[in-house]
């Protein structure tokens, strides 16, 4: 007999940044903790907020009394190893698009909870249940999975911040790390840790105190402008002893975060150096940044609602350049297939609580990978130590996952699961490389 959905609790607990979020438990087995944004896209599932005065009205327990009321009402008793109806019966249940009714910190916590809690049932590691998932295929052997069919994703590190993770400075949100020359997974942490050093001692030196940002990235005083960040860091590759570059040891990548400087009455991109930039050349500057620093991947270079500069931007950069929508996408398979048709991005973030579902986090991959762009498996910036999209990237085959720096528990959680799935399987890092996808030249 299939095993059933039996009590769902739920409970208020506070992320890394000090905020409530939404802890589900399935009593048989799975508990799932929820993340939440600070830079959100405005088209993500909508999270459930209390208002009124607690924690500033970021309280959830409404969204905890939806889950073990009304949602328990209609869940307990359903099979629990059948994702996607358990997820189509949320998103009817809901009834909106967005999630806003019951709440999507709600509707992913009993979703998250219920994925953790089948692959407890069947034996399987995490990951295994996923790919089993993600594949669609009841005929994929899992337990070959383990030797021969899984990657560990090659991880995009955090090591400046600014933005919104920063309380201002630099107004791009992340300059990362990416390992491409790694030989395998505990390697390229190694390598990120050593240029992480080198950034921490140079911020030092200058005589500023090396606090760490939401991500657990740097945000010194010295860095104001954004080639400050990307010199930094390049700098910090090079003074570890390592290659800076996409055929080197390590390259860089960028997440400018554009939505969060952009004025969308007047249409202009303000960093904060000189007159707010146009459109066209807000994607000059961004070209700019790619002819100069070894980037291999530029997150969100324009707004959330600019189409046709992401067009512009895709059409003028290198053809082996990622270019990775986060806001613009929200891990939604139609604004990712609007994208492609575009041409506007080969690349996606996933972020199962934009998402709102397992099941369509699972879709976007699953439409990225078949449609030859890379789904890069993300954190938020409010994160527990729940690892479950460390499972997510490795069971879906994403290639990529990005979820801070190397500092804070709530980071480390992830990058240490990963070295336990490593450990465990052998499994290779995967490559980076960014796929041609349609409408490159
Ligand atoms: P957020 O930022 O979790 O604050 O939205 C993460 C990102 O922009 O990639
Ligand atoms: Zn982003």
């Amino acid at each position: 007999m299939t095993p059933e959905i039996d009590a769902v609790r739920a409970l208020e607990v506070l992320d890394s940044r000090g905020d409530p979020t939404v802890r589900v438990t399935v009593e048989s087995a799975g508990r799932f903790t929820v993340p939440a944004g600070a830079s959100t896209g405005s088209h993500e599932a909508s999270e459930r907020r209390d208002g009124g005065d607690r924690y500033g009205g970021r309280g959830v327990r409404e969204a905890v009394a939806a889950v073990e009321g009304e949602i328990a009402g209609a869940v307990v008793g359903r099979a629990v190893d059948d994702q996607a109806g358990l997820d189509a019966a949320l998103r009817d249940l809901d009834g909106t698009d967005d999630l806003r009714r019951l709440g999507a910190n709600a509707v992913l916590g009993v979703s998250g909870a219920a994925l953790r809690t089948a692959a407890r049932v069947a034996g399987r590691p995490l990951y295994a249940h996923v790919a089993r998932l993600a594949g669609d295929d009841e005929s994929v052997n899992v337990n070959d999975l383990a030797r021969t069919d899984i990657s560990v994703p090659m991880p995009m590190i955090n090591v400046v911040s600014g933005g919104l993770h920063a309380g201002g400075g630099v107004p791009i949100q992340d300059v990362l790390v990416v390992p491409v020359g790694a030989p395998d997974y505990p390697t390229a942490l190694e390598w990120a840790w050593e240029v992480r050093r080198a950034v921490r001692e140079r911020i030092v030196a200058d005589g500023h105190r090396p606090l760490v940002a939401d991500e657990g990235g740097f945000s010194p005083p010295s860095v104001e402008r954004p080639a400050d960040a990307f010199e930094l860091v390049r700098d910090g590759i090079a003074g570890a002893g390592f290659d800076p570059g996409a055929g080197g040891d390590l390259a860089l990548a960028v997440d400018v975060a554009a939505t969060h400087f952009h004025d969308p009455e007047r249409g202009a991109y303000d960093l904060g150096d000189g007159d707010p930039l146009a459109p066209e050349a807000m994607v000059e500057r961004a070209l700019e940044w790619v002819e100069r620093y070894p980037i291999v991947s530029v997150e969100d270079p324009l707004a959330e609602s600019d189409w046709a500069a992401w067009a512009r931007f895709r059409e003028r950069a290198p053809d082996d350049l990622q270019v990775l929508g986060d806001d613009l996408l929200v891990t939604d398979p139609e604004r990712l297939d609007r994208a492609l048709d575009r041409g506007a991005a080969n690349a996606v973030l996933v972020k199962p609580n934009q998402a709102g579902t397992v099941t369509r986090a699972l879709a976007v991959c699953r439409r990225a990978l078949a449609a030859g762009c890379n789904p890069v498996v993300s954190a938020r910036s409010g994160e527990t130590c729940d690892a479950t999209i460390a499972d997510l990237a490795v069971g879906t085959g994403a290639g990529q996952i990005k979820v801070g720096s190397l500092a804070r528990s709530e980071r480390l959680a992830k990058y240490n699961r990963l070295l336990a799935i490593d450990d465990a399987t052998d499994a290779p890092l995967a490559r980076f490389e960014a796929p041609p996808g349609p409408g490159s030249r």
